[in-house]
């Protein structure tokens, strides 16, 4: 018996890097997932496939996760000994992934492949409830990335638009509007812990000035929020634009990027920065009169294709 589960990744509309200091981010997941296929197998080990490499483990293996490479495995790993321990169960499993989400970019990929896995491998026992599902995924995510807020892995549970920040947590949005996004992806990776750690040596050497840019970040939501509210698109690409402004300032931007974003500027409603930085992708609020355009120059300096907001999140597929 084979158990299918999928999860989206994600975009971050406003607030990267200034949700870690407490200010509100806005993010929805993507037409974009992560299929997990698992089965029990024979063989007593423990297997993962994707299409970034491949990697396995005995069942009663003595040297623990921290020997597993390579190391982005490590989460998935967590998800199936802690789901073989609370089920009592020695069976070997064998995990496919399959991924429509280009990874290390910013999108979300690592938190939706937790979430489909954790979905799947349950799956072949007995489902587990989203919040079940969210807990474990986040729980595993921390092995490698231990400050994780936990909001790529809520959106890619539950899809749709929310607002997220660090003490009240993930809030839905009930967005009346579709909104049309054009991904574009500067092929430079970023390791976003290492970015996060070079925002907060930032701050540390300019405490007065990264207050200030909190502030105006949290005016920018406050705005954002009633554009989404009334669905204006035209303030929405504006406060988009104004918050890439804020990233360039604390230093995520690259000359790729902002080549990118300028040249998205012309056409769309506004662009920014989606996720860490320090390379990565840019978004651009677009619509049926400027989506082709947008997307046809955008191609000449990227990778790109058009996303939209995702409502379903995690589904079990078989
Ligand atoms: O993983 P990314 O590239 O989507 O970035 C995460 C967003 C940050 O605000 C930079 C970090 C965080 O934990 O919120």
């Amino acid at each position: 018996m084979k158990s299918v589960a999928s999860a989206p990744g994600k975009i971050i509309l406003f607030g990267e890097h200034f949700v870690v200091y407490g200010v509100k981010a806005i993010l929805c997941s993507i037409d974009k997932r992560i299929i997990a296929t698992s089965q029990c197998i024979d063989e007593k080990i423990i297997k993962i496939k994707s299409s970034l490499g491949e990697s396995s483990m005995k069942l009663d293996a003595l040297e623990g996760l921290d020997s597993i490479s390579p190391k982005f495995m490590k989460p998935f790993f967590y998800i199936i000994q802690k789901t073989m321990k609370e089920r009592n169960e020695s069976t070997g499993i064998e995990v496919v992934l399959e991924s429509q989400i280009p990874a290390g970019v910013g999108l979300g990929s690592s938190s939706a492949a937790c979430v489909a896995v954790a979905a799947s491998v349950n799956g072949l026992f007995g489902k587990l409830t989203r919040e079940e599902v969210l807990k474990i995924a986040i729980e595993a995510e921390r092995t490698i990335f231990e400050q994780n807020s936990g909001a790529d892995a809520s959106i890619s549970v539950f899809g749709g638009l929310a607002s997220y920040d660090r003490s009240t947590g993930f809030h839905n949005i009930l967005s009346k509007n579709n909104l049309n996004f054009i991904i574009s992806n500067s092929g430079q990776t970023h390791n976003t812990e290492e970015v996060v750690q070079q925002v907060k040596n930032f701050k540390e050497k300019n405490e007065s000035l990264f207050f200030n840019l909190c502030k105006q970040e949290e005016e920018i939501i406050r705005n954002a929020t009633v554009a989404l509210e009334k669905n204006n698109i035209n303030e929405l690409g504006l406060l988009m634009s104004k918050n890439h402004e804020l990233l360039k300032k604390i230093g995520v931007s690259t000359e790729k990027i902002d080549l990118m974003i300028n040249e998205a500027k012309l056409t769309s409603y506004g662009a920014k920065i989606t996720g860490a930085g320090g390379g990565g992708c840019t978004i651009s609020l677009v619509d049926d009169h400027n989506r082709k355009k947008t997307l046809n120059n955008l191609q000449k300096i990227s990778d790109c294709f058009i996303t939209r907001i995702d409502h379903s999140g995690l589904r079990y597929e078989q």
